[in-house]
């Protein structure tokens, strides 16, 4: 998708359609407010009325409610250009010329984000689709009475937009394609941008004494990865850095605890987390954010095999800690207990934020809107509830009690790796706990986000949300760079 930035008097081009984006109550001139009257367009947000041929030159046009004036927002301006994309998009039409009510440079680079984020498409493998189904829009123009000042405001989105973009696309591929190796492979392309990137295989792992995501990888022919992504963007190259950690399961068959065929497809974008963190690392990287950070990604199959780890097993972590593995298909919290473990000893963080598909739990807790934050220090904990709703990724803090733990009591070994039904995602979040020292600390338990289907944001087409992206990246932004 082409973005410009135009003044409200430019030409319009061929096969261009207006999309005019108006208040709650706001008054219409001529024919258009004759269209209005005809219909039961209020402005309000996220209405849309399609005129076709109007007088004035575009071939349609297109109002866009956008609620009340004072609570028009950034996100506010991007949900309204990400509407009206979305009532144009196989109209047939090229170009998307977008008014907003309120043109302010830093509303139209917003707007500008929104259609780009809203055009997002996983079509790789559509080899039949007609081209009357295909989108037509090429182009989007966003009239701001300051161009200039918005084209300079856009590139940080533009990084953010091509990052998004670039955790979806990790996330809808089917794990035959994105395996362990197939998605580090992926990240070390990002070195282009200008990310260090370093790969273990198993061979380096068991070096490590990774007893704990090795286990989870053994019953699958694809070897498990570990990835670590570095950007070194400080001024200060020896400055703490911050870092992430993404549990990267790129299948989650639940292993010889099987989980039942109904849905099981789902379980491809079981590495979200970690499709999160690699994208986070790619818009620091796309926007140069003065920031050393570190991604990590533990990347594994979980499958059934002859060679697959079983119920009762006892694995060695790094940490030294032992587990009893009572169901294999709790398999995240293995992965990430070792993952934590060697980011917090070889880069001694600022913080960890660890995020996961973690729990089916989570679900039934808070729904399909917010993601569970689980931290032992309140302050980083404030910073993601901050960014969260600055960016519109919704996140709830969740509590990490303390008498909670002799749920993962074992018999035999240090912990277990399940609790039991009763707070789910919290003993999981206990059981992760165990394996992070003195470091502040969050994990985002995001089996609620990374998924819409269907989506009710128009910025997020129904499929992987890339969910977190742009959370850590405002975090990071507003509290950790300069
Ligand atoms: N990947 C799943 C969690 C999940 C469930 C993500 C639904 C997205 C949608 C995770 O590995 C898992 O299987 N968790 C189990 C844990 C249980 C065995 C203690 C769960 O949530 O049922
Ligand atoms: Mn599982
Ligand atoms: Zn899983």
């Amino acid at each position: 998708m082409e973005i410009e930035f135009v003044a409200a008097d430019a030409p319009l081009g061929p096969k261009t359609a207006v999309a005019r984006v108006v208040f709650e109550g706001q008054a219409q001139e001529g024919a258009l407010a004759r269209a209005v009257a005809a219909s039961r367009f209020t402005g309000a947000k996220g209405q849309t009325l399609d005129v076709l041929a109007p007088e004035g030159g575009a071939d349609r046009l297109v109002l866009v409610g956008a609620g009340k004036a004072d609570g028009f927002d950034a996100i506010a301006a991007e949900h309204a250009a990400a509407t009206a994309y979305k009532a144009m998009s196989v109209s047939g039409l090229e170009t998307l010329r977008i008014e907003l009510p309120q043109a302010g440079p830093e509303l139209a680079a917003r707007a500008a984000l929104g259609v780009r984020l809203a055009c997002y498409r996983f079509d790789k493998y559509r080899t039949k689709e007609t081209a009357d189904k295909k989108p037509s829009l090429a182009k989007a123009q966003v009239v701001s009475a300051d161009g200039d000042a918005a084209l300079a405001a856009f590139p940080p989105l533009a990084a953010l937009a091509d990052a998004v973009s670039f955790t979806r696309d990790l996330v809808s591929e089917p794990a035959n394609v994105l395996y362990p190796a197939e998605f580090a492979r992926r990240v070390k392309d990002l070195e282009t941008l200008g990310l260090e990137v370093e790969v273990l295989g198993e061979a380096e792992m068991t070096e490590l004494g990774m007893g704990s995501l090795l286990g989870v990888g053994q019953g699958s022919v694809r070897e498990s990865q570990l990835v670590i992504i570095r950007w070194n963007g400080a001024d200060d190259p020896n400055a703490q850095p911050v870092a992430f950690v993404g549990k990267g399961v790129c299948f989650d068959t639940g292993g010889i605890s099987i989980k039942p065929a109904d849905g099981m497809e789902d379980m491809k974008w079981d590495m979200g987390g970690a499709g999160a963190v690699a994208g986070l690392m790619h818009v620091l990287a796309g926007r140069k954010a003065k920031v050393n950070a570190i991604g990590i990604l533990g990347l594994v199959e979980n499958m059934p095999d002859g060679n697959a780890q079983r119920p009762g097993d006892v694995v060695t972590s790094m940490s030294g800690q032992t587990i009893e593995i009572i169901n294999t298909d709790a398999e995240g919290r293995l992965v990430l207990a070792d993952a934590l473990w060697y980011c917090q000893e070889r880069f001694k963080p600022k913080f960890m934020v660890d995020l996961a598909t973690l729990t089916g739990a989570i679900i039934i807790s808070l729904g399909n809107d917010y993601a569970g934050c689980f931290s032992n220090n309140d302050e980083l904990a404030g910073n993601l509830l901050d960014a969260s709703s600055k960016e519109g990724e919704p996140l709830w803090r969740m509590p990490l009690p303390e008498q909670y733990n002799k749920q993962i009591d074992s018999m035999i070994a240090d912990v277990k790796n399940t609790g039991g039904r009763p707070g789910g995602s919290i003993t999981a979040a206990l059981f992760l706990q165990k394996f992070v020292n003195n470091y502040p600390w969050a994990h985002l338990d995001i089996a609620s986000t990374a998924w819409k289907k269907p989506s009710a944001v128009p910025t997020i087409p129904d499929g992987a949300t890339g969910y977190g992206v742009r959370l850590l990246n405002r975090m990071v932004q507003d509290k950790y760079e300069g």
